[in-house]
């Protein structure tokens, strides 16, 4: 046994060092049907050190988080004589493999590691994978992905749009309470690619306990996103019918997420998280014909005519004034606000999110805020946006 026990104290060391990269189990001979492999790496829950096993089987990934002092009862379960035959213990200088041989013996090899660094529990120094198992079964069912894991030809664009949507958002999730349940709003969730990719990163890669829901008006998409997400067994992801105004969310939210919900379903969703107080609020406006129509009234009438008479350029100052004026909105209710590119201008020219991260309220910011929403009106000769009328602030500009 002086090869498994000397695994075990290997372990003990990466923790206690803070080296201990990624221990795999793999080579599984027991009864447990279609689990594959468990990996495990250490984490910090609620300030306090853990060690994270994510159990892979065929279709789906379970983690369970275990205290330091109950690991070791897992470890031996794993490793009884019907269990896995192969581990793999990744402190970064060295790699140390144990082998299980057909008698039952365990035998040792070491191996030079790459990486010197110590793990850190806060930030990844290396390039993080955001989805890190393309072989998920909800990629498939979503038509992303086939039953290897690769992704589709004609999927290529919505893949990398998902990932970018990951990687522009992953430091704000990152800030979100790690104590408690996370919930997240998806409102106009559609055919669910990014809600799911979502849910699958806060979950699996971030390993928080979190509840998404989808809120969207198609009876279709809406049973198709929960059949899948049935499937995957992602069973804190829910899909629900119903109009982003009308919806009543049971817990309060901390994050609000609407993507191409059109015109003013935009402010819908921002007014349901400015109400809530939502920690991070994320949108990606898409038709902006409320504001388009105060300008087409207007155009004639102020000195911007010789812009606003062009249907295009009527168009994108539209789509600039609705999204300014949302996030100074933002910034009225103490968000800090950023926009950004979310999708290459090449696919759609409708390619702006805002991602708002909830501060201090400042109240001469507010006055500040005030004053540039009236003298916007003003030069633009708009009589309201639809987000400061829900917000009633109209009344205090005007
Ligand atoms: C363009 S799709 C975007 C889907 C998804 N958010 C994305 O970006 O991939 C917009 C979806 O929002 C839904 N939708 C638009 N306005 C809505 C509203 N007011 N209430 C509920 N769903 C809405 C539509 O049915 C549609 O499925």
């Amino acid at each position: 046994m002086a090869a498994f026990d000397d695994f075990i104290i290997a372990i003990e060391e990466g923790i206690q060092q803070r080296d201990l990269q990624k221990l795999t189990f793999s080579n599984y001979r027991g009864s447990i049907p279609e689990l594959e492999n468990v990996y495990v790496k250490l984490v910090e829950i609620k300030r306090e050190l853990m060690l994270s096993f994510v159990y892979r089987y065929k279709t789906k990934d379970i983690t369970k988080n275990f205290a330091l002092s109950d690991y070791l009862a897992e470890f031996l379960r794993l490793t009884e004589f019907k269990g896995f035959r192969s581990l793999n213990l990744n402190r970064g200088k060295e790699i140390l493999f144990l082998q299980r041989n057909k008698k039952g013996d365990w035998h040792e090899r070491k191996e030079q590691g790459l990486i010197q660094n110590q793990v850190s529990l806060q930030h990844d120094h290396h390039k993080e994978r955001k989805l890190n198992d393309l072989s998920k079964k909800y990629l498939q069912s979503l038509n992303l992905t086939d039953a290897s894991g690769k992704v589709y030809k004609n999927a290529q664009d919505k893949w990398k749009q998902i990932n970018h949507y990951i990687e522009l958002l992953s430091t704000s999730l990152k800030e979100l309470p790690a104590e408690r349940k996370v919930q997240v709003v998806d409102m106009g969730s559609g055919k669910g690619y990014l809600t799911f990719a979502l849910y699958d990163y806060l979950r699996y890669t971030l390993n928080r306990d979190v509840q998404v829901t989808g809120v969207e008006y198609r009876k279709d998409l809406v049973e198709f996103c929960n059949q899948v997400a049935q499937e995957a067994s992602f069973d804190d992801l829910h899909f629900v019918e119903g109009s982003i105004v009308d919806y009543q969310a049971e817990e309060k939210m901390d994050v609000l997420i609407a993507l191409h919900a059109c015109d003013t379903a935009t402010d819908d969703a921002i007014f349901k998280g400015i109400q809530d107080e939502a920690a991070l609020i994320v949108v990606a406006p898409c038709c902006h014909k409320q504001v388009r129509r105060e300008l087409e009234k207007s155009k004639l009438s102020n000195d911007l005519d010789f812009m606003t008479q062009y249907g295009i350029f009527l168009e994108r100052h539209a789509e600039m004034l609705t999204d300014s004026i949302r996030a100074l909105i933002l910034n009225y209710y103490g968000y800090d606000t950023k926009v950004m590119q979310f999708i290459s201008d090449q696919h759609t020219p409708k390619n702006v999110m805002i991602v708002a991260q909830k501060k201090t309220i400042k109240p001469d910011a507010q006055d500040r805020v005030l004053k540039k929403l009236d003298s916007l009106k003003q030069y633009f000769g708009l009589e309201y946006q639809h987000l400061e009328r829900l917000c009633g602030l109209e009344k205090v500009t005007r």
